[in-house]
């Protein structure tokens, strides 16, 4: 079986084909991202009306390129896209191609949970991790925490109550003046930072809570750089690099391990664009180590937005038969336990 599947929920254009594997996995077989990064970037932040501009520039190439790496739309058995979350005229750019062409080829299409797909950049591993697991996604809108019982049984544990850690990660850039999406610029200077050089503050101490909050550690760091005494560059700059990393990866790693520990599972999974982030995925290995469990992180190229995730979770679920009905509508809001 080989399947077609297309993001377009935010700034990236992206489309993929997954064919069988082995052992009843999907497998890559094309993989096309193109990112907006560029046309949004003067505006320090996705521009949603340019960004649906930008998708209905780019997703037929995008798309066709996909197709014809994996030997030409006659191959295809299936349609998967992002139906939601995310930005509506977005998602509707990606959601129509796919109506269109499942017309046009007389295929079946599947509307697609964007976190679903997230999740699903761990089925193309060589050997994807054993359900049941605690996954975390973390993402430029999401930091959720979910029980993870099989394909399609989600849980929510925990969830940020107000930004999400991407959003932490990408505010506190700009005003450092990286560019934007900032979280990989941090995690580039953080690599020769100390993490002790600044103190900022952990959300939500007590144990027992597992959602997260990052709005004072974003508060604090961004007073401390309007107010610090020296200019944040070079050494100082990779030192509150580090310091702001280390807060968002302790907190998350210790939340998550906490929360497997409570619901009685043993491993957790990584998923979406901060799961890309080098000290998360060092520290959640060497926290899940600890406590005598396991992780898993996806390869970093398929933890940001990507059609590959989106086509792996299409493959899951054309499998047990199923179709999106032709009038089911985009949603901005789509909560992952509300997936059936
Ligand atoms: O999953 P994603 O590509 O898009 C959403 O669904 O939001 O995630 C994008 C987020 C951005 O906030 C970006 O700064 C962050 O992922 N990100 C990182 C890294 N790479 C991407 N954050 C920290 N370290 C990274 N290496
Ligand atoms: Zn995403």
């Amino acid at each position: 079986m080989k399947v077609l599947g297309i993001e377009t929920s935010c700034d990236e254009t992206a489309a993929a084909v997954v064919a069988n594997g082995d052992d009843g996995t999907p497998a890559i077989v094309s993989n096309i991202v193109y990112s907006q990064v560029q046309a949004h970037a003067p505006f320090g932040g996705v521009v949603p009306e340019l960004a649906s501009r930008e998708h209905v520039n780019r997703i037929v190439g995008v798309v066709d390129q996909a197709v014809e790496e994996a030997g030409g739309f006659d191959e295809l058995d299936g349609i998967a896209v992002t139906s939601g979350p995310g930005l509506v005229g977005c998602l509707l750019v990606g959601v129509q191609m796919a109506k269109g062409l499942a017309i046009a080829r007389n295929l079946p299409w599947l509307g697609i949970n964007h976190l679903e797909g997230h999740l699903c950049a761990a089925l193309l591993a060589e050997k994807p991790p054993e359900y049941p697991y605690l996954a975390l996604v973390v993402s430029g809108g999401h930091t959720h925490l979910y029980h993870v019982r099989e394909f399609g049984s989600y849980e929510l544990v925990g969830r940020t109550r107000d930004d999400a850690a991407g959003e932490a990660f990408d505010k506190v850039a700009k005003v450092l003046g990286l560019g934007y999406p900032g979280g990989i610029h941090v995690d580039r200077l953080a690599q020769s930072g100390d993490p002790t050089s600044f103190a900022l503050p952990r959300g939500i101490p007590d144990k027992k809570i597992f959602d997260f909050s990052f709005s004072g550690l974003k508060t604090k760091s961004i007073q401390t750089i309007r107010t610090s005494s020296e200019p944040m560059e070079g050494q100082r700059l990779s030192d509150f690099c580090a310091s702001l990393q280390e807060a968002i990866a302790d907190v998350l790693t210790k939340k998550a391990v906490l929360a497997a520990k409570k619901i009685g599972v043993n491993g957790i999974v990584l998923a979406g664009g901060v799961a890309a982030n080098s000290r998360l995925r060092a520290l959640i290995e060497e926290r899940t180590a600890a406590n005598g469990m396991w992780s898993f992180c996806p390869p970093r190229a398929l933890c940001t937005d990507n059609g590959a995730m989106i086509a792996a979770a299409g493959w899951s679920r054309f499998k047990t038969g199923q179709e999106t009905k032709w009038d089911t509508k985009v949603r901005s809001r789509w909560p992952l336990d509300e997936v059936s």
